[in-house]
């Protein structure tokens, strides 16, 4: 069995904060989300991975290298536009050659990982098998409807009218079958080669095509509220350990990893919480449920339920909550009794003043 990972597409901006051009890098509890499945795939004992790459080819390859720190061998797959997740496969060819494969979203995001299915579908060997989850916003996925039976009957791709909250998730298992579906589909209204077109070209020409239901699903949408409950979600089952530096006057309490490197003076940290590897941490408070990336700088404030990413600094602001702080940004108080705020925003920030 293979992996097929798909982490191409254009390179956009990402809304709310341009931290990165590659979505599949958007970093859930320090790490990039693409980090979870390509772990959970390496989990499920398998070791054979192309990973499709676009206009963020370089940032992809700088990130994972050839694969051996997470035990993968991978193969980069150059697709020359974001033609569609079945174009990926048609590329993919090649790569595949005949033997089943899963396909996973590289900005999708599996609580509990992948092995279960993937054991199930070397057992079971349908055609295909698909993952489905209660979404509140099914038109922005595509989304299944089940049959009395449980089984697929119908798939739809972003339905203005969804027939179901189910939608599709981001991971896929396939056989050799799916070749045929997608030579066989046509580009949809979006000019894309839809997965979802072809898994129905499976149903219509009656192959097994099954599915489960899951609950822990998340998918990169550059939603803050969703990044900090996903961030949260995994900072829980952090492993707590400190390699970095902390001093005789500070507490770490609960599930805190202090990374190597970093070093936490006359400060409380009550987790679950990350710093970052040469983060450094003075006369604060870091509560529970904050990541705070590698080398950022956290002096004189209280920060919680926050992600800080690389090399921010927050300094002097009495308490920061709820906060999504990019790369490289800083936050410090106003001078005294100051006449107008001043401010230094990137795209699409939004900011809530208090007076
Ligand atoms: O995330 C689940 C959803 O993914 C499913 O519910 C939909 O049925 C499926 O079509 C897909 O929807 P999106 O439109 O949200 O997919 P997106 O364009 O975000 O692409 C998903 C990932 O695949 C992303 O990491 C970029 C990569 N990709 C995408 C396309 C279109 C490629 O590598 N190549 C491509 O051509």
């Amino acid at each position: 069995m293979k992996a097929l990972v798909l982490a191409g597409g254009a390179g956009t901006r990402l809304r709310p904060i341009t931290h990165t051009s590659a979505k599949q890098l958007v970093p859930v509890a320090n790490k990039p989300v693409l980090f979870y499945g390509l772990e959970a795939i390496a989990d499920a004992g398998i070791t054979e991975v192309g990973i499709i790459v676009g206009d963020t080819s370089q940032e992809i390859h700088e990130a994972v290298g050839d694969g051996a720190k997470l035990g993968l061998d991978v193969t980069y797959i150059p697709q020359r536009a974001p033609l569609g997740l079945a174009h990926a496969v048609l590329i993919a060819r090649e790569f595949l050659g005949d033997d089943d494969f899963v396909m996973y979203l590289g900005d999708n995001f599996i609580v509990g990982g992948i092995s279960e299915l993937v054991e199930e579908f070397r057992t079971e060997r349908p055609d295909a098998r698909i993952l489905l989850t209660h979404v509140p916003n099914p038109g922005a996925f595509g989304v299944a409807e089940l049959g009395a039976d449980g089984r697929v009957i119908g798939l739809e791709e972003k339905p203005v009218r969804p027939r179901s909250d189910l939608a599709l998730v981001g991971v896929y298992l396939f056989s050799a079958a799916v070749h045929e579906a997608v030579r066989a589909i046509e580009p949809s209204w979006r000019d894309e080669l839809e997965i979802t077109h072809a898994i129905q070209w499976l149903i219509d020409t009656g192959r097994d095509v099954q599915a489960t239901t899951i609950s822990g699903y998340w998918k990169d949408t550059g939603n803050v509220t969703d990044m900090l409950e996903v961030n949260r979600s995994v900072l829980e089952r952090v492993d707590p350990l400190v390699e970095g530096s902390v001093d005789e006057a500070s507490e770490v309490i609960g599930r805190v990893r202090v990374d190597a490197g970093a070093r936490v003076t006359r400060s409380r940290i009550v987790g679950p919480a990350i710093i970052g590897p040469g983060a450094v941490i003075t006369d604060s408070y870091v509560g529970p449920f904050t990541s705070v990336s590698e080398n950022c700088l956290i002096e004189d404030c209280e920060i919680e339920y926050s992600i800080v990413l690389q090399s921010a600094s927050v300094k002097g602001v009495r308490r920061v909550e709820a906060s999504l702080i990019g790369r490289h940004v800083e936050v410090t108080p106003a001078p005294r009794n100051p006449a107008a705020h001043r401010l230094v925003l990137g795209d699409h920030s939004k900011v809530q003043i208090s007076s």
